[in-house]
């Protein structure tokens, strides 16, 4: 199996890094020079990774085709390249749906939607593919797991949930902040926020992911989980949250429903 990554930025890199670490059986792995500093990096770590400064040398020597573009970029780089038909296309492109990239890759019939997320450099990423294809999917399951879209709206339901890794990572910077301007040493800081993250997971697959029973047990009655609780909930964080949510969902829809 011969890969090739149009655009060797953050996602890309994150996803080869994972494959390289996996069983995965591949023989080649064709990458864009740019960004530069990601492509030396990755030509570092294995012979298998080809170095190209032409996308359509990229594509002429790979079956499988990943599109790691900003999606302006990649109209205007698509519809200059050249596809063959038994190609298999995978963009990770939120914002330009199938028949856009049907027209773009032409003639190449097997497209697919897939949103790994940094986290597949740890063989950690939570993949949604959309449609279905077996090899693909296989090929994600080696660097986390996958989840499959039934349709488009499903798609797009299941690309809100990726824009919350930032959130996420503010909200944790939040406590760590208050941590640090209250004189803890960084390491403790880190230390606690590390194994509290990581409890968490394993505290809501005890009760298989049911969250709210996850919920009512986090609380003691009186205590100040059910105070800072009832704290936001009073400010409506949630309720905001849960707005911002739709919002980001009406944009993936509309750029998707082009
Ligand atoms: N990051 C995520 O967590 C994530 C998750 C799922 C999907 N996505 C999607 O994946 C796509 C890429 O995201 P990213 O975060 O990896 O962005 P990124 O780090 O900005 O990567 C884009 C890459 O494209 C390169 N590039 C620009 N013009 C090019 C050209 N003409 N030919 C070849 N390469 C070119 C850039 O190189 P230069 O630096 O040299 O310009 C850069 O390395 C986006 O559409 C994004 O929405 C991202």
């Amino acid at each position: 199996m011969k890969l090739g990554f149009i655009g060797t930025g953050t996602i890309t890199t994150s996803v080869i890094e994972g494959l390289l670490k996996s069983k995965a059986k591949i023989e080649q792995i064709n990458i864009s020079k740019r960004s530069k500093k990601n492509s030396l990096k990755l030509k570092k770590k294995s012979k298998k990774i080809k170095v190209y400064s032409e996308n359509q040398d990229i594509i002429d020597k790979s079956s499988i085709i990943f599109v790691g573009l900003l999606p302006k970029v990649a109209t205007k780089e698509l519809k200059i390249c050249k596809f063959k038909k038994g190609q298999i296309i995978v963009s990770f492109i939120s914002t330009l749906n199938i028949k856009n990239l049907k027209t773009l890759c032409n003639p190449a019939k097997v497209i697919i939607k897939a949103a790994p997320l940094p986290m597949a450099s740890d063989s950690l990423s939570p993949t949604i593919i959309f449609p279905n294809n077996k090899l693909i999917k296989s090929l994600f399951e080696l660097i986390g797991s996958v989840v499959v879209a039934k349709n488009e709206k499903q798609n797009n339901h299941l690309w809100v949930m990726s824009s919350f890794m930032a959130t996420y990572a503010s909200i944790i910077n939040l406590l760590k902040k208050y941590l640090l301007k209250n004189k803890i040493k960084n390491e403790d800081a880190n230390k606690y926020l590390n194994i509290f993250l990581t409890g968490m997971l394993f505290e809501f697959n005890h009760h298989n992911f049911n969250l709210n029973k996850s919920i009512k047990s986090l609380q003691t009655r009186g205590g100040i989980n059910e105070e800072l609780l009832k704290r936001l909930q009073k400010d409506k964080f949630f309720k905001k949250m849960e707005l911002n949510l739709n919002k980001i969902f009406l944009r993936l829809k509309k750029a998707n429903d082009k």
